[in-house]
């Protein structure tokens, strides 16, 4: 396994919003956590990050076990987020957005290389280089913010609800990319995500987080044609 998390439990003061959820993603997968707003997505992948603590349960990433270890040092292992909401630095412009995300790496990257790519991957980020995040749309700063994890060639890219906010037809493009980039790139992906259609269509596994507990796992493609799933997540009768 690339990443492994065990019994992991996360609380902020009395509110226990996640409890034993244990889940693994080997390498070259593409993974899905699913789950309604409220239940604990979020706070899994910062506690992954590690941004959030874990009052409980064990992290181990490439065989180690990282489960205390800073933020910043993950970021370097190889670990990267596409936070809620995109999070771009509105005044910068979408360049020194993507330099941003290279910030801090001890090795020195092909950089120029990495924003052409970048730029090939994500047009529309080429052709306003210059312009201020700000004036992007909402999908163009999701496409911003998935770049800016993407700078600094991640081993693990962790998507929180990228779906978020977009017009179906941008849901499918963005979906598309991040299939794209698992199966010609070979990156390994954590996507967390409420558009349970949307995320297990591309999905290889999945696990369903229900209030702090994952009460159901298995392959994307067996739990799209489950009853229980299709009736909770994918408003089928
Ligand atoms: N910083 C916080 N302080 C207190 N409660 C929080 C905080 N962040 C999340 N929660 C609570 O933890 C639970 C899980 O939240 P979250 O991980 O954001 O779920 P999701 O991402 O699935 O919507 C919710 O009950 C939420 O209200
Ligand atoms: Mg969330």
């Amino acid at each position: 396994m690339l990443l492994e998390a065990e019994k992991l439990y996360i609380s902020y003061g009395d509110i226990r919003a996640v409890q034993g959820v244990s889940f693994g993603i080997a390498p070259g997968e593409l993974v899905s956590i699913i789950g309604a707003n409220g239940a604990g997505k979020t706070s899994i992948l910062n506690a992954l990050m590690g941004i959030v603590p874990v009052k409980s349960g064990r992290i181990q990433f490439k065989s180690r076990e990282i489960t205390a270890t800073a933020a910043h040092v993950r970021a370097r292992m190889g670990i990267r987020m596409v936070p809620e909401r995109a999070r771009v630095f509105p005044r910068l412009s979408v360049f020194e957005n993507l330099m941003a995300g290279a910030y801090g790496l001890k090795k020195k990257l092909p950089l120029n290389q990495r924003t052409e790519w970048l730029y090939s991957l994500f047009p529309i980020l080429g052709e306003r280089k210059r312009q201020p995040a700000s004036t992007l749309s909402g999908g163009e700063q999701q496409q911003l913010a998935i770049a800016r994890a993407l700078i600094a060639n991640p081993e693990l890219l962790l998507v929180d609800e990228v779906s978020m906010g977009l017009m179906p037809k941008l849901v499918d493009q963005v979906f598309d990319l991040l299939k794209q980039l698992n199966t010609e790139h070979g990156l390994t992906i954590l996507l967390v995500e409420q558009n349970a259609m949307a995320s297990l269509a591309i999905s290889h596994r999945a696990y369903v987080l229900e209030t702090g507990t994952c009460v159901h796992q298995g392959a994307a493609a067996e739990l799209i044609n489950d009853h229980r799933i299709q009736e909770v997540y994918l408003g089928h009768a």
